[in-house]
């Protein structure tokens, strides 16, 4: 018996769960349901990472404390979770009493290594990265951060350091004798060569702000939000009985997207190793995979948000959703998220292939074998039965090792092919005419044998699809392999009892089956059209075109007035041509939403308060709300027309106050009042940016 410990990264609450962060978690999850079929204890950690000055700017736009904030963003990840099948042992903040006394510790450990020391810091900050760029890395012009598209700022204040660079020859010494420490292995090149083109003293701790974990002697100082965020993987366990997981003979893996690789793999093992962890107790992978896209489409925080992972749940169930995630990926790369394929692969894998095997296979046992497994003689084997076993055989095999191996993609791979030898095994073997020949002995074997298929594909699939795996269970008359809360940490079988279907099942002669309904059921291709126009997005070049509604709008909902055009009205009817003076006498401006709320008993309006690149942000109620929940718009860059007269929808009780509802602008969107697009434009536009 093994044990396995895994960790998501700690997601900032600047935003809530979305299709990217889902991906990291299910393939967490699911690596961690691999190993509770192997008998291994198992551990699995996310949470929040709540400190620093992303998140106490982000919670004053809001006009609330930052940890006020933190709770309910936080919340939003953890009720999001079990809602995708996903079930951490712990749900760690870095707001928890034990984490931030646990880095205090750890701070103090290192500073009495005489790893830390006072001086000054002054450079570039990504407040989105949290972290200092180097000029080389800006792209011009406007000193933009390479990956938010958005421009650093200059930082010079006191800070202590970490020695880093007295690390740089261990770290390279730790990389060369633990080579399968960094993967895959063209990420391990990338942080090798950086690692060796020179390490400076990092700066970690800052003084101008204070949502931080004070540092201890220093008050005036919060950590850099990393050493506490990094931190979260250990203080997790804490001293007790849980540091089991954290000792040689546990396997640590973090899963990390690729932005965050060199955090885990240089900061992090340096700070350990400063504080007096030895190479033996430094995690043993840090996996870094790719990022998604969206239909073809970079996923900006406006995408993001829009394809929310518990819709699409919602829509086809978690299953669906984590099967396509795992399988459609290659674990590693950067990959597309495509809706269109999320339902072909939905009908075609899980519905046609595994679904109509076991369907064919329950409908067959009801006619022919009562409800009961059957029996069978294996010295009776043919050749097909030959090639049938020999498929299983590869693709147990081959989905073990890629399990082991962090791809899951290829373990998925190798199930569906299994259940489709076992389809064109029921072709070849052709049950129902052995029937006609009352050939009870022969129809009885393929029965049996397709039932043994069937049962290793619960288990092997189990760690993708939980919930349908376990319902195949039932219809085959087995237990689930899902452990019953709240006894998360070990299977419900015999701890270090494998359950890897090496062979084939037993036979199961006797056994009663309890055929149901269709484990998938398919969508037709009008269902299909359905479900993708509730899913998807629109293009974005809709989203920006302002040219192309007559009636671009939303101070008020475009139903509001009984003669305001329908959305297909609005779509034909040109309105008067007009000058270009005209034109040029409208302000249109870019906004940043730093807060939206609903507004008590006016279900269609929200009041946002949108930054215009002025000093204060503007006020702004418009008629959004029945197309969007309030947290996701904010941080979302709008079109705003800024000149317009102020307007006056009445008033409401708000913070316990009446006040009058006043709008001091206008944003521009397209569609029917409740699916509103808003037209959006690139991040890297800055506030206030004039529209022409
Ligand atoms: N708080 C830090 C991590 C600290 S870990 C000690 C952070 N948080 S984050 O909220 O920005 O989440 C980053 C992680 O979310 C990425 O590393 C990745 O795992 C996941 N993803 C965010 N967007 C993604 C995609 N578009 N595609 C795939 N994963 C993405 O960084």
């Amino acid at each position: 018996m093994g044990r396995f410990y895994v960790t998501t990264p700690i997601y900032y609450v600047n935003d809530v769960p979305h299709l990217g962060t889902a991906y990291t978690t299910i393939v967490t999850d699911a690596l961690r349901r691999f190993h509770q079929l192997l008998g291994d204890e198992t551990f699995m950690l996310t949470g929040t990472d709540e400190h620093g000055l992303k998140i106490e700017r982000e919670a004053r736009a809001k006009g609330m404390a930052p940890k006020e904030f933190t709770d309910a963003i936080s919340d939003r990840f953890r009720q999001a979770w079990p809602k995708l099948e996903i079930t951490p042992d712990r749900f760690i903040r870095t707001t928890d009493a034990d984490h931030e006394s646990f880095v205090q510790d750890l701070w103090k450990k290192i500073e009495q290594r005489g790893d830390l020391y006072e001086g000054e810091y002054e450079g570039w900050y990504c407040v989105g990265c949290e972290s200092l760029k180097t000029e080389k890395e800006l792209e011009q012009p406007g000193n933009l951060c390479p990956l938010h598209k958005t421009a650093v700022e200059r930082v010079k204040e006191r800070s202590y350091f970490f020695r880093l660079e007295k690390w740089q020859q261990p770290l390279l010494d730790f990389y060369a004798r633990h080579p399968s420490f960094i993967q895959p292995e063209s990420r391990r090149n990338e942080v090798l060569s950086f690692v060796q083109s020179g390490l400076k003293d990092l700066s970690v701790s800052r003084t101008t702000f204070s949502w931080g974990i004070s540092v201890p002697g220093n008050p005036k100082h919060v950590m850099y939000v990393w050493f506490d965020a990094l931190s979260n993987y250990r203080s997790a366990l804490g001293q007790g009985d849980l540091a089991r997981f954290w000792s040689p003979n546990a396997q640590v893996v973090h899963v990390v997207g690729k932005d965050i690789l060199r955090f885990h793999a240089v900061f992090w093992p340096a700070f350990l190793l400063s504080a007096g962890y030895t190479e033996k107790e430094l995690p043993n992978v840090v996996y870094a995979h790719g990022f998604l896209t969206v239909d073809g489409q970079k996923m900006g925080k406006a995408l993001r948000n829009s394809v929310d992972p518990l819709r699409l749940a919602g829509e086809l169930g978690p299953d669906a959703l984590r099967y396509h995630l795992l399988r459609a990926i290659a674990f590693g790369q950067d990959g597309d998220f495509d809706h269109g394929a999320l339902l072909e692969r939905y009908n075609a894998d899980l519905g046609k292939n595994l679904g109509n095997l076991l369907s064919r296979v329950l409908g067959l046992c009801i006619k022919l074998t009562d409800s009961k497994h059957p029996g069978d003689d294996p010295a009776t084997d043919t050749s097909i039965e030959g090639d049938l076993d020999r498929a299983f055989e590869h693709a147990s095999s081959g989905a073990y090792a890629a399990w082991n191996t962090f791809a899951p993609h290829v373990a998925l791979e190798h199930a569906m092919k299994l259940a489709n030898a076992a389809n064109l095994y029921v072709d070849r073997a052709a049950p129902w005419a052995e029937a006609k020949k009352d050939n009870r002995a022969r129809l009885e074997k393929i029965l049996s044998r397709l039932l043994r298929v069937l049962e290793a594909l619960s288990v092997m699939l189990w760690p993708a699809i939980p919930t349908k795996a376990d319902a195949m269970r039932a219809q085959l008359g087995l237990a689930p392999l899902t452990p019953v809360a709240p006894t998360a940490l070990t299977t419900p079988h015999a701890a270090g009892e494998s359950l890897w279907p090496h062979a084939l099942p037993p036979i199961r002669q006797g056994l009663a089956l309890a055929p149901a309904g269709p484990l998938f059921p398919t969508f037709d291709d009008k269902a299909q059209r359905e479900i993708l126009e509730r899913l998807m997005p629109k293009p974005p070049a809709e989203h920006a075109n302002l040219t192309q509604s007559s009636k671009p709008m939303t101070s008020e909902p475009s139903h509001a007035s009984p003669s305001a055009p329908t959305a297909s009205e609005d779509q034909t009817s040109q309105s008067p041509v007009i000058a270009y003076d005209d034109f040029a006498r409208v302000d249109l401006r870019v906004g940043v939403v730093k807060t939206a709320e609903r507004i008590p008993k006016k279900d269609k309006l929200l009041r946002l308060l949108v930054d215009v690149g002025e000093p204060e942000p503007r006020t702004i109620v418009a008629g959004l709300a029945l197309s969007f929940a309030p947290d996701t718009l904010v941080g979302r860059r709008v079109v705003v027309v800024t000149n317009l007269a102020p307007r006056e929808f009445g008033s409401a009780e708000m913070d316990g106050k009446k006040v009058k509802l006043v709008s001091h602008g206008m944003l521009l969107a397209s569609g029917p009042s409740d699916n509103l697009q808003l037209a959006t434009i690139s991040e890297s536009a800055p506030p206030g940016a004039r529209l022409k």
